[in-house]
């Protein structure tokens, strides 16, 4: 018998995602414009830029989560933007925020998007008249749907298994088309973690060479790039963002 006993890895469906603490979640990484939010935007919003105004017809958000900054930056390229995502109390923030208004406190996100993207439409609510909010997981994925895709903190973050892990970027990268373009970040290097007080939800602690590994095979022109630990966030366990860019290969 080992001296210490190893503990069975949580899986992405051994969590209630429809019990995700929105309002906490909101309150400890939204609520503020932090310093890696101005990061993760400025380079998504370069990735979006390399295309035209208007110029995608069907983008995806895997794992949209609460959070309406990915949602916006797509509004400038994008002509319709999926927002796909399993959670229930997900799901009820997004459509409330697309039909009564969105909070204020995403304003200062809008105009830090909108000031590197003159593309974008003149008001947030407008941006948001783009998404589609669709219920369901990288499970769902159809391959090859979609011009570009994009996924924010969501295979580390919702697995401790890696080889899950693999499989969920894996379905991230397969639903774009030939040619299509990926953008994505993750936290580095984060174990399981809380949110405020409530329950330990799973994660897979990954780096760069993890990250190189996995989308590798499928893709080219892989890029990454990391910002550094934001210690104006809760302490989550990561070191820092990695933040992705690649390409599906044509046939
Ligand atoms: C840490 S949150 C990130 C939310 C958001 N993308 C963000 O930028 O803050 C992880 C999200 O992944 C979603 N999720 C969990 N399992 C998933 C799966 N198998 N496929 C897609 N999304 C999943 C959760 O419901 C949650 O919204």
């Amino acid at each position: 018998m080992p001296a210490t006993r190893r503990t069975a890895l949580r899986h992405n469906g051994d969590v209630d995602w429809d019990a995700w603490p929105v309002g906490p979640y909101l309150a400890e990484n939204y609520r503020l414009l932090h310093p890696c939010d101005r990061g993760v935007i400025h380079h998504h919003s370069r990735f979006y830029r390399q295309f035209a105004p208007g110029g995608l017809t069907r983008t995806l958000e895997l794992g949209a989560g609460p959070n309406l900054y990915p949602l916006m930056l797509a509004a400038g390229a994008g002509r319709r933007i999926d927002a796909l995502e399993p959670s229930a109390a997900n799901l009820a923030y997004l459509r409330s925020q697309l039909t009564y208004g969105p909070d204020d406190s995403w304003e200062p996100f809008y105009a830090l998007c909108r000031a590197l993207d003159p593309a974008l439409p003149a008001t947030l609510p407008e941006a948001l008249g783009r998404v589609r909010v669709v219920r369901g997981d990288a499970g769902d994925l159809d391959e090859g749907r979609y011009d570009t895709a994009s996924m924010n903190f969501v295979a580390e973050s919702v697995t401790e298994d890696f080889a899950e892990f693999t499989s969920l970027c894996t379905a991230f990268a397969r639903s774009v088309r030939p040619g299509g373009r990926l953008v994505a970040a993750f936290m580095e290097r984060m174990p399981s973690y809380r949110i405020g007080a409530g329950p330990v939800w799973p994660a897979c602690p990954v780096d760069e060479s993890a990250l190189r590994a996995v989308f590798a095979p499928h893709t080219v022109s892989l890029r990454v790039s990391r910002l550094a630990k934001d210690h104006t966030l809760p302490e989550y366990g990561d070191t820092g963002v990695l933040l992705l860019t690649a390409q599906r290969p044509c046939p």
